[in-house]
């Protein structure tokens, strides 16, 4: 329990945090890597040098420190994001070294300003947030490991088919060396891959979502290879799993975790709608609906460059024209000259507001959507644009979690 006097410095610190924030988090990830190299092994080095990491840090300390006092008001976000840290295995025991190096770079940073006064609220406060983590975690570990043919850590599973879906996307279907069951999951949830590869000092970690349904043998990652390019450097895991990874080889994977779930028990029309590699919760919650919600009425748009970049199409063709309840609809941004021959989309550029409102159903919905990020604004710009009211709007990032604003 925190003291009145703690919990005022606190509060009266967060205009501090909103200025120097980042700053803070960026220091103390130089800090944490210096003193604990080892943690290089869990964590996304592309997202640090962009600086996305330390900004969804930064945001949720933020968030913390303003609810000091009612932190159950952050539950729901503390909840995603423990999601992401069960994924990757993250324990109890590192909450300290993170806190107190997150301490040490508030002094570095702030310098003189924070006083010894403010480091002792900070550190008991960091303890209390720390704390709400641990226990969520400790529980999402434990459902992990207790259902059947879950497991906690990592697990073994063998790659027994490698598909390429499109030009960029490649499915790898992943069965357990040992042989035995799997645990179910809900469509929209995701496995992190911990990458050895050759030549390289640290592992890698990457969460990629399922992309078929609960209830098979298999669990299927659909990857996209990220190439290298002018702007920003290629994947590095990306490109591991495609060039280096063969049917036969072995990944290690942690069991399924997220909070961007479908919501099984609404039986209102569902919209899923995807941008490139964004395709693959949805799919997973197409397959789903198909085999457990026959009934229940689903739109599934995509946005693609073209159909060389389109992936699972024929696959997702096929079930709408056996199910009638799935309609497809799709949005090509560059179209290629067969592409307009054979007509084989619905619409040239990007989605559009006045384009949704033509297709999705005019009733009650629930809408889904995941994709890169100025996808996502659009699409939720255009969402916003038709009437449909943010509870119903559901939408996942592909790294930490950014603004759509
Ligand atoms: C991810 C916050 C403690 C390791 C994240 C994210 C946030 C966050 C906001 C981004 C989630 C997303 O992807 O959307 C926090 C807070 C903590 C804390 C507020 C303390 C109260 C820890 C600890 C570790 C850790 C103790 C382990 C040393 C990670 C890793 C990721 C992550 C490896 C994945 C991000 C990446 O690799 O880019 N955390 N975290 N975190 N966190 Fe934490």
């Amino acid at each position: 329990m925190l003291s009145e006097h703690t919990i005022g410095i606190i509060k009266s610190t967060v205009p501090v945090l909103e200025v120097h924030g980042v700053a803070i988090t960026k220091r103390f990830y130089q800090m944490l890597f210096s003193n604990h190299p080892e943690l290089l092994n869990v964590f996304n080095h592309i997202n640090q040098k962009q600086g996305k990491q330390p900004t969804a840090l930064a945001n949720v300390v933020y968030a913390a420190a303003a609810n000091i006092d009612q932190l159950e008001k952050i539950i729901p976000v503390v909840k995603q994001i423990a999601h992401k840290h069960r994924s990757l295995g993250i324990t109890a025991d590192q909450y300290p070294i993170v806190g107190k190096n997150l301490l040490a770079a508030i002094k570095d940073v702030l310098g003189d300003a924070a006083t010894d006064d403010i480091i002792q609220a900070w550190a008991e406060a960091y303890g209390v947030i720390a704390q709400v983590f641990i226990d969520v975690e400790a529980e999402m570990y434990e459902a992990a490991e207790n259902a059947e043919g879950g497991w906690r850590g990592f697990r073994s599973f063998v790659v027994t088919r490698k598909v390429q879906e499109s030009d960029a996307i490649t499915s790898f279907y992943l069965v357990p060396e040992d042989g035995k069951a799997i645990s179910g999951f809900l469509p929209g949830q995701y496995v992190t891959v911990k990458a050895n590869i050759p030549g390289q000092s640290y592992t890698h970690m990457r969460q990629y979502s399922l992309s078929d349904k609960p209830g098979l043998p298999y669990y299927r990652i659909s990857v996209k290879r990220e190439d290298d390019s002018e702007v920003k450097p290629g994947g590095i895991v990306s490109q591991y799993l495609h060039h280096q990874v063969s049917e036969g080889d072995v990944l290690d994977i942690t069991a399924p975790a997220g909070g961007f779930t479908l919501n099984l028990e609404d039986a209102r029309p569902v919209v899923l709608i995807s941008g490139g590699v964004g395709l693959t919760p949805m799919i997973s919650m197409l397959n789903t609906i198909v085999e457990q919600a026959p009934e229940r009425k689903v739109s599934f748009i995509h946005a693609a460059r073209n159909s060389r970049a389109h992936a699972m199409k024929q696959a997702v063709e096929e079930l709408a024209k056996t199910n009638s309840n799935v309609t497809v609809q799709w949005c090509y941004s560059q179209p290629t000259e067969e592409d307009r021959l054979q007509q084989s989309f619905d619409k040239e550029g990007y989605i559009t507001a006045d384009w949704l409102k033509g297709i999705v159903p005019n009733k009650d919905a629930a809408y889904y959507f995941c994709g890169p990020i100025p996808f996502m604004r659009q699409v939720h710009q255009s969402l916003h644009g038709i009437g449909v009211p943010q509870a119903d709007i559901h939408y996942e990032f592909f790294g930490p979690k950014g603004s759509l604003d």
